[in-house]
């Protein structure tokens, strides 16, 4: 089989630019106004893409849409977001699994800006692929995005839609690895027109969401029909091939919740936590084989601790079953951070700890202060 890009295009000859053209053509007149798009069009500002491009990689747009709009409620521009706090950050991101996306942000917003004396000074972008690459949490694919779009940089984006779409131009019957991602980088790099990058890049994303969908691609209203070979030999469903099943991995965490006057307990993940590094969360631990427990976070006595149930949660490919527990505990922990009842729901970063916490709150033993009030 064929494994790179210039024997895939041999048979377009050089109806590469045909391609584009068709693409380009389609785009401008079928894109849709997505906040991103607008806000740009109007400011011109490169952040605006950059979040939006941030948030878009993992997730759907229609998930994008609320989340994106109150981060630049938020945060308007890259100074905001480079003077903001640790703790702002992550009140943004609050439930969407972005933290440590943002983070990052964060920490590439504070170098974008470090010259900067006050807002109203321009910030000095870099302008092509690779020099955004150099900044923290930016990979190939947000730097490619964000530097065409813009910028006019020509290099390719290749996201899981773009994959299909060329897995189906060439009739690729496989399940793209990232192997054959760099080809596709390639084959993309060499159609990209350096007059039109971002409206290529953004119709082939496009492309693939809206008409060559995974189930029943649109193939009659497809621009680029007379390049598909997938079409003509009818194997649509065929390229590319289904990936094996997701093999789920199992996991047991006890989380246990102290309650003191009113204020819970937090502790900071280890850096070396398996999962959601560095957040703040209620003491927890991975339950390993021999049933011992590793430490997520700093450990804390747990032999009284009070089960309280199960609550489960997926983070990636881990399907994990969260024992939560009430612990009194009397000796005092280092590096607890004491948080009251109505921060807790927001101080949280993950899920996890939020669904734990809401067992916690359905199920648990009214602190003996409340009976003296009883009227018996
Ligand atoms: N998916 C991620 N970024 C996109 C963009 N700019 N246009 C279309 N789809 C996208
Ligand atoms: Fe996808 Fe059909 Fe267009 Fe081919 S012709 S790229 S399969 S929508």
């Amino acid at each position: 089989m064929t494994h790179n890009a210039q024997d895939l295009l041999k048979p377009w000859k050089r109806k590469g630019s045909q391609f584009a053209d068709l693409l380009v053509t389609w785009y401008r007149s079928n894109n849709r106004d997505w906040p991103w798009r607008t806000k740009f069009a109007q400011s011109g500002d490169p952040y605006v893409v950059w979040i939006s491009e941030v948030m878009l990689q993992q997730t759907t747009i229609q998930a994008v849409l609320p989340a994106y709009l109150r981060f630049l409620d938020v945060f308007p521009d890259v100074y905001r977001l480079a003077h903001a706090t640790e703790d702002e950050i992550r009140q943004a991101c609050r439930g969407l699994g972005y933290y440590r996306r943002f983070r990052m942000m964060h920490e590439a917003s504070k170098i974008l800006t470090a010259e900067l004396k006050h807002e109203s000074e321009t910030v000095l972008w870099p302008k092509d692929f690779k020099s955004w690459k150099e900044l923290p949490g930016i990979g190939d694919y947000t730097a490619a995005a964000i530097s065409s779009i813009a910028f006019g940089f020509p290099k390719a984006v290749v996201d899981g839609n773009v994959e299909r779409v060329f897995c189906r131009l060439f009739n690729l019957q496989v399940v793209p690895d990232m192997k054959w991602k760099k080809v596709f980088q390639s084959v993309g790099d060499s159609l990209i027109p350096s007059d039109t990058p971002s409206e290529f890049n953004q119709g082939l994303m496009e492309l693939g969401q809206s008409v060559c969908s995974k189930q029943n691609p649109k193939c009659g209203i497809c621009p680029v029909q007379s390049f598909c070979e997938a079409y003509v030999l009818g194997t649509q469903s065929l390229a590319p091939a289904p990936k094996s099943a997701i093999n789920f991995e199992d996991v047991r965490i006890h989380l246990f919740i102290l309650e003191k006057r009113g204020r819970f307990g937090l502790l900071e993940r280890k850096p070396t936590a398996r999962f959601l590094k560095g957040n703040w969360s209620f003491p927890s631990a991975i339950e390993q084989k021999d049933l011992s427990l590793a430490w997520e976070t700093g450990k804390v006595t747990t032999g009284h601790a009070r089960s309280l149930g199960l609550v489960k949660h997926s983070i990636t490919k881990h399907k994990i079953e969260v024992l939560v527990s009430e612990l009194t505990c009397n000796e005092d922990v280092a590096g607890l951070r004491w948080v009251s009842e109505d921060q807790i729901e927001k101080t949280l970063v993950s899920n996890m700890d939020r669904k734990a916490l809401h067992l916690y709150l359905k199920r648990r033993v009214r602190a003996p202060m409340d009976s003296i009030f009883d009227s018996r």
